[in-house]
């Protein structure tokens, strides 16, 4: 059976609280390091950037850490993630940097065109109609802006798979029921992970979208792939 993404917003209202340390703590900081090397993707300093499924902002600060955008507008679903965020961007002054909006990626209020670069980090797993998600960000997208994604995969080396299998199936879930007292959040994650397209798979449903020059890079042995594609 599918996961159910009807209630997404709520699901990261509840363990937005958590989420960045739990975040950080079952990566073991990793995610930091994806971060970074998804940034470094944007080519030179944008006017304007969209971060979808913003969360609580890290990719969003991050690309103003490396000087790669005037100004970043971050949308999600979820007001109590986008609360965490904007604490943040408060206490490290960067509110006239970042802005921060309550928006479903499925139908932005943005005009066609708007935006010089698009980013999601680990959002796309989550959408409802990944197709139409997809196409929406294409739209607001000017031609030829770059679309940089981060999402989870499967690793390749089946030792590896092995290992993170059983991290990710068992132990995560059991610690994260533990630590955000959510019986369903930490289930949801390898659900949707072990759902997911990714690789050669993903990069055809950007074609399909409206993108083109698609190419994509597994880091961490295959843990996450870091895609980028322009729009066509
Ligand atoms: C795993 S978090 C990722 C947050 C952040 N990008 C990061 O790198 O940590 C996924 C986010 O996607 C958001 N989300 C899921 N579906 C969405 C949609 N249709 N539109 C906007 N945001 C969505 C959730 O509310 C959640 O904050």
């Amino acid at each position: 059976m599918k996961t159910d993404k009807t209630n997404i917003g709520e699901l990261f209202d509840s363990i937005s609280p958590s989420y960045d340390f739990l975040n950080h703590f079952f990566s073991l900081n990793i995610d930091k390091l994806w971060r970074k090397k998804v940034v470094k993707q944007l080519s030179g300093k944008k006017e304007k950037v969209l971060d979808i499924a913003t969360g609580t902002a890290d990719l969003a600060i991050e690309i103003i850490k490396q000087d790669k955008a005037k100004h970043i507008i971050g949308i999600d679903l979820s007001q109590g993630m986008l609360k965490k965020g904007q604490e943040k961007l408060d206490k490290l002054k960067l509110s006239d940097k970042i802005t921060l909006i309550q928006e479903d990626c499925h139908s932005l209020s943005f005009e066609d065109n708007s935006f010089d670069a698009a980013v999601v980090g680990f959002g796309v797993r989550n959408f409802r109609d990944l197709d139409l998600g997809l196409r929406e960000i294409n739209r607001v997208l000017k031609p030829k802006g770059e679309f940089i994604v981060l999402e989870f995969s499967k690793p390749r080396y089946k030792i590896i798979s092995f290992f993170y299998n059983i991290y990710l199936n068992h132990i995560l879930p059991l610690l994260g029921r533990l630590f955000s007292k959510h019986l369903y959040a930490y289930s949801y994650l390898p659900n949707t992970i072990n759902e997911f397209v990714y690789g050669k798979d993903f990069v055809e449903r950007l074609n399909k979208a409206g993108f083109e020059k698609a190419t994509y890079k597994e880091v961490s042995f295959g843990i996450a792939t870091i895609y980028k594609a322009v729009k066509r």
